[in-house]
């Protein structure tokens, strides 16, 4: 895919402020690129109520034949027996290997902040194996050399491509010898394959203070599933929270670029939605489908926001989903 292609993207709008969101970040793509072709399909509490299914298998059908998709947020109640996150099934269905999370300084924040986080997100504690017995509940941690080595390979390519070209293997091989250790292995061997690329390696504990003292230092970092859900929630708090926290879940055969944050049940049909993440979340859409001009331009469009306003409740403001994307389009010719 490069720039010029006529791009088929899907669109999900799912529960919540879900529709708000997406709705805004599909502006603010049709204003950049017109030639965009979009279909939407159906996900979340919603479409179960109606359907029985979170997920109908057009959805799926949908997401594996476009170029790229564009997910909102769904509502997971919990309670319902039997009931799967329809988002998490996509990640595992269509193997989206790469849960991709960039921070960056944006607006107010410290300048010095400007990193992924590659998260492995097809395995580890996620794995699913978890049982009772008795008194005593235990969890597997499954970590495969195919999966480590597919996560380390992305993170290193990525790294590849930024301007500092560093990559910190985050894992806990001290007292995980086993799964850890094969993760850590595994990224020094394929490590040394990229010499251009300066690799170190760091401790979860470690890393994660070291988040809050010196983000500035970090620029890509690889790790496993539970270890990237916690530590790119804790760097996202470092940049404006969820309002503005984006991400990609990216396989071999399709890509879902969603904002982190949730259906936000209790703001949903208010109009106060920030709708930056999935905006910001459209600029990563724009940059996977060779669109790199485009996304520069969204992203931006976002910074010149952020700094000049209007801003949503969330970041101190008083305006709605509607002015800020109003705001964002008006700022890409500037
Ligand atoms: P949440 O992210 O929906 O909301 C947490 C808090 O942040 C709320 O106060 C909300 O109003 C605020 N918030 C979230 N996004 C915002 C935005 N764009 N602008 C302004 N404020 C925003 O997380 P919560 O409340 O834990 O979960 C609500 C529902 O969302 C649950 O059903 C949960 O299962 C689901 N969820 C879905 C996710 C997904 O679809 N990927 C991710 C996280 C939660
Ligand atoms: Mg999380």
């Amino acid at each position: 895919m490069s720039a010029g292609d006529t791009h088929r993207i899907c669109l999900l709008d799912g529960d919540g402020i879900g529709p708000e969101v997406v709705a805004a970040a599909a502006a603010v793509l049709s204003a950049v690129i017109p030639r965009l072709e979009s279909t939407r399909a159906r996900i979340g509490f919603g479409v179960y109520e109606e359907l029985g299914t979170p997920l109908p298998r057009e959805t799926v059908d949908a997401v594996r034949s476009a170029d790229a998709t564009l997910f909102g947020a769904v509502t997971t109640p919990p309670g319902i027996p039997g009931y799967r996150s329809p988002i998490l099934a996509l990640r595992q269905d269509l193997q989206l290997f790469a849960n991709v999370r960039p921070v960056r300084a944006r607006g107010a924040s410290s300048p010095a902040l400007d990193l992924v986080i590659v998260r492995e997100n097809t395995e580890g504690l996620y794995a699913g194996r978890e049982r009772r017995e008795g008194d005593t509940a235990i969890a597997e941690r499954v970590v495969t050399r195919a999966a480590s080595e597919r996560i380390v390979r992305y993170a290193l390519d990525l790294a590849r491509a930024r301007p500092r070209r560093r990559l910190t293997i985050v894992h806990k091989a001290n007292v995980l010898r086993e799964t850890c250790g094969l993760f850590r292995e595994v990224a020094l061997e394929l490590a040394a394959d990229w010499p251009d690329v300066e690799t170190n390696e760091l401790l979860v504990d470690a890393a994660a203070m070291e988040l809050i003292r010196d983000p500035g230092r970090f620029d890509v970092i690889v790790t496993t599933n539970l270890f990237g859900d916690i530590l790119s929630d804790e760097a996202a708090a470092l940049a404006g929270g969820l309002g503005l926290a984006c991400s990609a879940n990216v396989g071999r055969d399709a890509a879902i670029f969603e904002p982190v944050h949730g259906s936000a049940p209790d703001i949903a049909g208010t109009g106060a939605a920030n709708p930056l993440a999935a905006i910001l979340s459209a600029a990563m859409l724009l940059a996977h489908l060779g669109e790199a001009d485009a996304a520069r331009r969204v992203e931006a469009a976002v910074e010149q926001v952020l700094a000049s306003g209007p801003r949503t409740p969330d970041l101190g403001g008083t305006a709605g989903t509607a002015e800020i994307t109003d705001a964002v389009i008006a700022a890409l010719d500037r």
